[in-house]
């Protein structure tokens, strides 16, 4: 047992994991079944080598600021990282690791689960079907829109939007992108995909958008109110990405004025809140951050922590190091 390290680990994990992470480090986790409040998460700073967090755990500068001497990784459990500012670790010497690509292929099915239940009305027949409100079966009932043809326009061409892509393709969708960086050609080929330099002229092409870029001071209300302006008032916004990547204002704005057809929804810019002006409004799928949520991704992340912190313990390379 790697005990010599003081590991805390913020929130249940999947009990193999739990297990793994007690046998092979002695790690203290937090049981509760809720996300430690920030008194107790500062507290967990100050006697730690090794905090294994996830998105719930705001690391900010100030909580990074003020954590002891000792700490020297975090190890996230997921992909995302906009919860820890990273340049704080980096200033106080503090690895942080992340846990990419095992969750790529859960994400992207829940990307295509929203075009489907948005662009179908999926939720609003199955939401009928339980009220005891189904008549029976006619010929104009919940008639939404099929997908074949339909052009899906993905912000951020990563693993997760690539594999998104891939998915639509097979359903017949045609695959517009905007990156930085244009993807290989052959990348390109293999999934159809056309490249658009800037966003903007992307915007009023696409039936879908799907955001798919990662979260930062950059990306921060990358789909603005101007944005959603130039979107068709057919179109639909899928976001299993981050909350803060779109103008939730705006898009609550577009929505109701029906300047936008629909909107899917993983993310949410407060989690765990919903607004409630979202939730009222029948063109809009609201799922409750769960992508990466299959026993086998789980799982998977976990084992990913594990590895990491074992690196650590074993002074090597950490294989997923972000700062
Ligand atoms: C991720 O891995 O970033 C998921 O959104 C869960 O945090």
């Amino acid at each position: 047992m790697l005990q010599r390290l003081k590991v805390i680990v913020t929130r249940r994990l999947p009990e193999a994991v739990e297990t793994k992470l007690e046998t092979m480090f002695g790690a203290e986790i937090n049981r509760s079944g809720k996300a430690l409040p920030r008194e107790a998460l500062a507290a967990a700073l100050h006697r730690c080598d090794v905090l294994a967090c996830s998105v719930g755990d705001r690391l900010d500068t100030e909580l990074i600021g003020q954590a002891g001497e000792r700490l020297r990784l975090i190890a996230n459990f997921g992909v995302g990282v906009d919860h820890i500012d990273l340049d704080a670790a980096r200033a106080k010497g503090i690895a942080v690791t992340n846990t990419p690509d095992v969750l790529t292929d859960d994400t992207a099915d829940i990307v295509m689960a929203l075009i489907l239940m948005a662009l179908r009305r999926l939720g609003e027949g199955e939401r009928l079907l339980r009220a005891g409100g189904w008549g029976g079966w006619k010929p104009t009932d919940f008639l939404g829109h099929g997908l074949r043809g339909k052009k899906l326009g993905i912000p951020g061409m990563g693993r997760i939007g690539q594999a998104a892509a891939r998915r639509a393709a097979a359903f017949g969708m045609e695959i517009h992108y905007h990156n930085r960086n244009r993807l290989p050609r052959e990348v390109e080929t293999a999934i159809g995909a056309r490249w658009w330099a800037e966003l903007d002229a992307m915007l009023p092409v696409v039936d879908v958008l799907s955001v798919n870029a990662p979260y930062g001071p950059h990306t921060h209300h990358l789909i603005d109110a101007r944005r959603l302006a130039l979107m068709r008032r057919d179109a639909f916004l899928i976001n299993t990405a981050r909350g803060g990547l779109v103008d939730q204002e705006a898009l609550i704005a577009a929505l109701e004025s029906g300047a936008l057809a629909g909107a899917g929804l993983d993310v949410y810019p407060k989690e765990p809140e919903v607004d409630t002006r979202l939730i009222a409004l029948p063109n809009v799928v609201l799922l409750p951050h769960l992508g990466s949520a299959t026993v086998e991704t789980r799982v998977a992340m976990g084992e990913k922590v594990v590895a990491n912190i074992e690196a650590f313990a074993e002074g090597r390379e950490l294989p997923d190091r972000v700062a």
